[in-house]
């Protein structure tokens, strides 16, 4: 499903996975593999335009006519804590490229995100940014991150969540209307403790098993 500036990527593998990665008897263990596989399958489909450039290269046999990636160089930044467990999968299919992280946690009363901790690749303004986290809930943590992002002279910039709300899209395209955001789903709603319904419940516990 393609929105303005919203792309929910309905990949059935990815939507397999994310139904296992829903269900509350899915342990630790298997939780940690689907965030890092469904991150992997995303990044997959959102690099499908990069710009390629042709090359020529010697076979054993012959000379051949290839292509391989051109443009700018890519940077993965995460927000901690659940954000973390999206950089390995795309590590998988992008070794080089740099990692930055961004350390907000939510106040659980105000919900407004309270930042802790920053460190973005010197070169950052040169590089695409790809903005990690599992959860777009009401949206301050991802518009605070690209704030912040922008400020360090970062232009190119997209948001990769696994699940996401409505009222956190609405947030983060009113703030950053330029930033492209993919999802895995789109979820119905926020609760009233600003959880997403039906979402998964809280990804950083889950992840590190906290609670
Ligand atoms: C979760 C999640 C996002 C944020 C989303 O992090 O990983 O960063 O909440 O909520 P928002 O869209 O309303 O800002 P949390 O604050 O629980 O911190 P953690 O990753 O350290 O557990
Ligand atoms: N953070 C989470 O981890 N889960 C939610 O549903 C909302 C915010």
């Amino acid at each position: 499903m393609v929105d303005t500036n919203l792309t929910v990527i309905d990949h059935p593998l990815i939507q397999h996975k994310l139904a296992i990665l829903r269900d509350k008897n899915t342990n630790v263990r298997d939780f940690r593999a689907l965030c890092t596989e469904i991150s992997m399958l995303m990044a997959f489909e959102a690099m499908r335009n990069l710009p390629l450039e042709e090359v020529m290269v010697e076979t054993p046999l012959a000379l051949a006519k290839a292509r391989r990636l051109a443009g700018k160089k890519l940077a993965l930044v995460a927000i901690l804590r659940a954000g973390l467990i999206m950089v390995d999968g795309i590590l998988n299919l992008v070794p080089t490229a740099r990692v930055g992280h961004i350390g907000l946690y939510r106040d659980p009363k105000t919900l407004k995100p309270v930042q802790y901790y920053s460190k973005l690749p010197a070169d950052i303004a040169e590089r695409d940014v790809f903005v990690l986290d599992p959860m777009l809930a009401t949206g301050g943590s991802a518009a605070a991150a690209i704030r912040l992002l922008k400020e360090q002279g970062a232009k190119s910039i997209r948001l990769l969540c696994i699940i996401g709300a409505p009222e956190g899209k609405a947030v983060v395209h009113r703030e950053h209307p330029e930033v492209e955001i993919l999802l895995a789903a789109q979820d119905e709603r926020l609760n009233e403790h600003g959880y997403i319904m039906p979402g998964l419940g809280d990804a950083g516990d889950r992840i590190y098993g906290t609670r």
